[in-house]
């Protein structure tokens, strides 16, 4: 086979081949990348579009069955659950017993940090720069600029599914910033 190619150009057509190789990879890879946020831009926004929903995970990555889970949270639990494009999301436990129609998502508004719940304290409270949310996610001490987003937590068939949340943030009366 190596005897087909003239010794003089071998060299040649290796080089040309590893360009279009590292070509190749510097097109698709930002190309892979950029679909996504793409198609989640095409996506028509709405409570029930196709594929707008996400089944809430536990830690476990079980789907989260809002009957189950009601019998191990108790009232004022917040506890994480894998939410939408993954991102770590509180399900609430109101005090009468019900889930409550949000999740909050955990990541803090300053840096990115996942913020944990201080039960005793009934706050947010980020381990990074010490930034707090009340109760909902509000936030009520910087750094953190803004509010935790929030979900709707909707019960579909038994299971938990968080839908985007793109009406007015019902803790700031403002529109949702993540929308
Ligand atoms: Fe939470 Fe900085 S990342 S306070």
């Amino acid at each position: 086979q190596a005897a087909s190619i003239p010794a003089d150009r071998a060299p040649d057509m290796g080089k040309r081949q590893l360009m279009n190789l590292l070509l190749l990879g510097a097109i698709s890879l930002p190309t892979a990348g950029m679909l996504v946020p793409y198609a989640t831009f095409l996506a028509p926004p709405g409570r029930k579009g196709a594929g707008g929903g996400t089944v809430a995970k536990d830690a476990v990555g079980n789907d989260v069955i809002a009957a189950e889970w009601l019998k191990n949270h108790g009232p004022g639990d917040r506890t994480l659950t894998q939410g939408l494009k993954g991102d770590p999301t509180y399900l609430v436990v109101e005090s009468d017993k019900t889930l409550a129609t949000y999740g909050i998502n955990a990541v803090c508004t300053h840096l990115g940090c996942v913020v944990p719940w201080n039960a005793a304290e009934k706050k947010f409270i980020c381990p990074c720069h010490g930034s707090q949310y009340n109760n909902q996610g509000r936030v009520v001490r910087g750094p953190a600029p803004l509010s935790l987003a929030l979900a709707h937590a909707d019960i579909d068939d038994g299971k938990v599914v968080f839908v985007p949340w793109v009406e007015t943030d019902f803790r700031t009366g403002e529109a949702p910033w993540w929308a």
